[in-house]
């Protein structure tokens, strides 16, 4: 590769996604920008590289598409969910027992698998919830992400990872080519494309946000961008939720660790014994 073209590429996906690529990945640009070659008959990398030089919108859209580590499941790391289940939901059956409505944000969301994780254990409550307003909002960078995501129909293979089988046969309905997800749980959640480098606040305040395995490829900047971000669209009890590999020492003191180890965080204003009501027991 023309060390030209790798340094305009890696600029591109950093100005576009956030995204940082040093020198030794040059081999997963190429890997990944491949597919883009060929869909649009270039001979070449550096042809490819030379057409995104000209500004074209929707390639650049699609060469920084291919450029997203999308992989997901749904109930990734499975404690996370419980803790929602747990204890998100019924801190929030309380505190916002006037209102009767709530919010989560799935912020990097992928191919819809996140989302509907949260969908399926709001249906679970779904008896404590009657009358309830529950809105779960779906964001990613990657157009082809977010429309998987619309279309709620998985593998055997993605039903395979993290589903248990009884949560399979409730929520889903097998057909030729897979799974598709029951029209109920997909109408609890709304996708849309979203970069999480620009101001997230138009979509509104959440009572918890998921944020996982996103931050990991951004550059350190971008990462206490977002941060602050999404500490200004999180309620003052509300929770974020992270990739375990994602520690925020040295990058925000806008949170509190709930359950370090599992990735989840409190907004800052929280003390110690309210800090202490969110944590998730040991023995889950
Ligand atoms: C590894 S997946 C994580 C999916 C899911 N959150 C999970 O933990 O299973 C990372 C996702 O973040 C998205 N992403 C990366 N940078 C982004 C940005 N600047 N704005 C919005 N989404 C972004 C990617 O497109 C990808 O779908």
């Amino acid at each position: 590769m023309i060390p030209d073209d790798f340094e305009y590429a890696v600029r591109l996906m950093k100005e576009r996604s956030g995204l940082v690529l040093t020198r030794d990945k040059s081999y997963l640009l190429e890997n990944r920008l491949m597919p883009v070659v060929r869909q649009h008959n270039f001979k070449s990398f550096h042809e490819l590289v030379a057409a995104l030089r000209t500004g074209d919108p929707a390639l650049q859209s699609s060469a920084v598409d291919a450029m997203m580590a999308k992989d997901t499941a749904f109930f990734r790391d499975w404690k996370p969910f419980v803790h929602f289940s747990k204890i998100v939901l019924p801190n929030i059956l309380f505190a916002r027992r006037d209102r009767r409505q709530f919010r989560v944000l799935c912020a990097g969301v992928s191919t819809g698998q996140e989302a509907y994780s949260i969908a399926m254990a709001v249906r679970d409550a779904a008896a404590q919830f009657s009358g309830w307003r529950a809105e779960i909002v779906g964001v990613d960078l990657s157009d082809s992400a977010i429309a998987a995501a619309i279309a709620g129909h998985y593998s055997q293979f993605d039903v395979q990872r993290g589903l248990p089988i009884k949560t399979l046969l409730r929520n889903f309905t097998k057909d030729e080519g897979g799974w598709r997800l029951d029209g109920d749980v997909r109408d609890m959640v709304k996708f849309q494309t979203w970069n999480l480098l620009t101001d997230i606040y138009p979509l509104g305040r959440f009572d918890a946000i998921l944020c996982r395995n996103v931050m990991v490829y951004l550059d350190l900047q971008a990462k206490i961008d977002l941060l602050q971000k999404i500490s200004r669209s999180l309620a003052d009890d509300g929770v974020l939720y992270l990739g375990t590999q994602e520690p925020l020492t040295g990058v925000s003191a806008a949170f509190r660790p709930v359950n370090r180890d599992l990735g989840i965080y409190a907004v800052h204003r929280l003390d110690k014994v309210q800090l202490g009501s969110l944590a998730l027991p040991q023995k889950h």
